[in-house]
């Protein structure tokens, strides 16, 4: 990338930060597309969620109850199964998180359920119970994944669970009715098919709330957990707990920590899960009020996943040359300090504005570009927690401005990553530690057949990006287009105001075999090329 730089003087830029000024004018971006050499393949999982039994996730965001007077199936909001078959939603991580270490999935089946324990109570505020009622389990879980054509990923309790009951859990899930009692148990509770669960997370944050273990201690545990396994369909994918990934150092010392502790041992490690929050929980950062210096911090930190994969995979690489392991992205999304959220009750729900859209954007390329080291990435969480899509409470429902991002780089999934250049001016901006520098435009782009799916985003908030983009070989034959973007940087929508943030179509210019675009500041676009 050229490294132009917009820094006029220093004295203009400590001025600027300080009245509240921007970078300067942006210069053209060149971008060169060489679709004929194709990567990896983008696997759908890179869009996937993360659901938890916190606040109003499952409890109201998702589940209704089956009396209620919102529109629901068995139970589930319809209109969350809409939304999210229209993004195409490949699958969700359930039951946590948190909450996954202290939950017993028994308590979720048959007609008598227990009121339980929620480890999210302590975090409460004072008066508000978090107690479990158990109403939404296995069965409610699977019929939700169904009904929206999604894979399930469990996550199982290892800090006060055993061996035995995550096995029983598995059997319970995969086993053919007729084999084990617990196979003819799901049959009975209504669901005869085997689920055919894949993916199977062991444990979570096993350094903090699931054990405050040691690596070692980890690795000790999950050996036991994994080596007798059930071996019923499908092969399972078994994910290890891995780093606390935006602690300062990367927490590099998990992932080798855990790696050492495995060496002589045969147990298989399918994907390592990484959690990479943007974490401006200990910042004076708020979620819908913010100045420049606010917009382009986050949006920066995002970019920092990049460095996140790199280090954990070359680290993974020293004990796993051949890259049998891949990197789990379970836990994603900006975290903002406690104090917006839409009720007490709806524990850590923010309402997200334009600036978490472009972060979502820039993270996805971010993802696409690592498609080969990344076998799964799942947003923390879908609804009325952290990065949300949408916010909603009793009949309110609404899309954030993150929603219409996953639905912008749809077409990225099961698409081939194509190799992108963008030549374009690095940007100096303001920032609470001074100033910082970044790219001046984010990007991905990926090719499926005779279609160029190719996403930009410009951060810049003053100007906008006159963008040349032509092939290495081959010709753009025409293209149309979609914009996000919004007059104000801290937009966003509310339960009164749900369509302030939404796409429009955007115009591309093709001639002479490119295409010509012109990016408005603070705005994300997704282009369609068809190409010969
Ligand atoms: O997503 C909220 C919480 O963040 C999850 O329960 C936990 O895994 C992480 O610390």
């Amino acid at each position: 990338m050229d490294r132009r730089t917009f820094l006029r003087t220093s004295a203009f830029v400590s001025a600027g930060v300080a009245a509240g000024v921007h970078p300067a004018l942006a210069a053209d971006a060149d971008i060169e597309i060489s679709p004929q050499a194709a990567g990896p393949e983008i696997s759908p999982n890179l869009y996937g969620h993360f659901i938890e039994h916190l606040g109003g996730v499952i409890y109201d965001g998702i589940w209704v109850g089956r009396n209620s007077k919102i529109k629901n199936i068995g139970g589930i909001r319809t209109q969350f199964i809409e939304d999210m078959k229209r993004i195409a939603v490949p699958n969700y991580r359930w039951p946590g998180g948190c909450f996954a270490d202290g939950y017993h999935w028994r308590d979720g089946i048959g007609a008598a359920r227990p009121r339980t324990y929620n480890y999210w109570q302590a975090a409460m505020p004072k008066g508000v119970d978090a107690t479990e009622s158990n109403q939404f389990g296995i069965h409610e879980f699977m019929h939700l994944c169904r009904l929206c054509g999604a894979r399930p990923y469990l996550a199982a309790n290892m800090a006060s669970g055993s061996p035995r009951e995550f096995h029983d859990w598995v059997s319970y899930c995969n086993a053919p009715v007729g084999t084990v009692s617990l196979a003819d148990e799901r049959a009975q509770n209504g669901d005869r098919q085997p689920f055919g669960v894949e993916f199977w997370g062991v444990g979570n944050e096993s350094w903090g709330c699931g054990g405050d273990m040691t690596a070692a201690e980890y690795a000790m545990l999950y050996r036991r957990f994994v080596t007798q396994f059930p071996a019923y369909p499908p092969k399972p994918f078994l994910v290890a707990v891995g780093p606390r990934g935006h602690s300062k150092d990367f927490d590099l010392g998990w992932t080798t920590g855990f790696f050492d502790a495995m060496q002589g041992h045969h147990s298989r490690i399918d994907g390592l899960s990484v959690h990479y929050y943007t974490d401006f929980r200990n910042s004076p950062e708020k979620v819908a009020t913010f100045d420049a210096r606010g917009w382009y911090d986050v949006i920066r930190e995002g970019l920092r996943t990049e460095t996140v994969i790199e280090r954990h995979w070359e680290a993974i690489g020293k004990y796993d040359p051949q890259h049998h392991t891949k990197l789990v992205i379970d836990e994603w999304g900006v975290w903002y300090r406690p104090g917006e959220e839409i009720a007490p009750a709806y524990l850590l729900s923010q309402p997200l504005t334009l600036r978490d859209a472009l972060h979502t954007a820039v993270t996805f390329d971010v993802f696409n570009r690592n498609a080969d080291k990344i076998a799964m990435a799942n947003v923390a969480q879908t609804i009325n927690c952290i990065h949300s899509l949408f916010l909603a409470q009793g009949d309110h429902f609404v899309r954030t401005p993150v929603y219409y991002v996953f639905e912008m780089y749809r077409n990225h999934m099961r698409s081939q990553l194509a190799q992108m250049n963008i030549h374009c001016d690095e940007l100096t901006v303001p920032s609470r530690g001074g100033t910082a520098t970044m790219p001046g435009l984010s990007g991905s782009a990926s090719i499926n057949g005779k279609t160029l799916t190719v996403s930009l985003t410009n951060p810049n908030l003053d100007s906008s990006i006159p963008a040349h983009i032509r092939l290495t070989s081959g010709s753009i034959l025409e293209g149309r287009g979609t914009v996000l973007t919004h007059g104000d940087m801290t937009a966003g929508n509310t339960f009164d105001h749900p369509d302030q943030v939404k796409p429009a179509p955007f115009p591309v210019n093709v001639s002479a075999s490119r295409a010509e675009v012109t990016l408005p500041q603070r705005s994300v676009i997704s282009l369609e090329l068809k190409i010969a």
